[in-house]
């Protein structure tokens, strides 16, 4: 069943997809090399609730922590940990969640390590815009498989994979709500997008094949081949014409400057 948000809770949405956005910008000041995940983790955790809300993604299906970060050929729910220190080159998505007023924030970006390789960087652009591009196909009258089209379409004609079993999904009093929300799809195909919809729209694009692996740990995954994945999300509310996009990337440029992907 997909809940249609009113304006009010619409507004609720953008308070908790705000802090995500917020405690984003915090990480973009903290990555670096020599630095830990579990230290990531600790000051998302204590800056998500020094503003009031409790971190969505601690204790959802049994999840140990309060972000997920995914280095390199880590797709997506990587477990923060101590024994993951970053280092140069590398590259880490930080998948972050809030919960406050009954409403959860959901938001990710994939942040560069020190100097990243070109041909990374270049795939963490891609995902990027590819995100964008989804995200002009989320409007009242558009249908679910007009998003997951223009992503994979955008990535594919760039030589990139689309992950398949990993997607996006609607957001509300529930992290994951319907609809789903996949990253590849045919133009016209699916559930008709109405005004009031909420959906998260997270590509997960690989350089190599798109097929994962899943860790043994019950949550990590990662690409089969090894190769590097990147992964960007975005909450946004279906209008009528343009989406309102409720998270937000700007704390994260602000850190970074031109630095930013
Ligand atoms: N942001 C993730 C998603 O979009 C949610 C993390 S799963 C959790 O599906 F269980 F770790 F919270
Ligand atoms: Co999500």
């Amino acid at each position: 069943m997909i809940f249609l948000k009113s304006d009010e809770e619409i507004e609720l949405l953008r308070i908790s997809n705000q802090i995500v956005a917020k405690t984003l910008g915090e990480m973009a000041k903290i990555v670096a090399p020599g630095v830990t995940t579990e230290y990531l983790n600790k000051v998302a955790d204590e800056f998500i609730r020094d503003n009031g809300a409790v971190p969505g993604f601690l204790g959802y299906s049994g999840y140990p922590k309060s972000i997920c970060t995914s280095v390199n050929e880590q797709v997506v729910h990587g477990i923060p940990s101590e024994k993951v220190v970053l280092k140069e080159g590398d590259v880490v998505s930080v998948d972050c969640g809030a919960y406050i007023n009954g409403f959860h924030g959901d938001s990710a970006y994939t942040f560069c390590v020190g100097e990243v390789k070109p041909e990374i960087r270049d795939l963490l652009r891609t995902t990027k815009e590819s995100l964008y591009k989804g995200i002009e196909q989320a409007q009242e009258g558009k249908r679910i498989g007009d998003i997951g089209f223009a992503v994979q379409d955008y990535c594919e004609k760039r030589g990139y994979s689309v992950v398949r079993e990993m997607i996006g999904h609607g957001l509300g009093r529930d992290m994951h709500e319907a609809p789903e929300v996949p990253n590849y799809g045919r133009k016209g195909n699916g559930i008709m997008l109405k005004s009031g919809m909420v959906i998260c729209i997270e590509p997960m694009i690989n350089i190599g094949k798109r097929h994962l692996y899943f860790e043994r740990d019950g949550w990590t995954t990662r690409t089969l081949d090894r190769k590097p994945s990147a992964h960007f999300e975005h909450a946004v509310a279906i209008r009528k014409g343009k989406a309102d996009i409720l998270s937000s990337f700007e704390y994260i440029e602000q850190v970074l400057g031109d630095k930013a992907i």
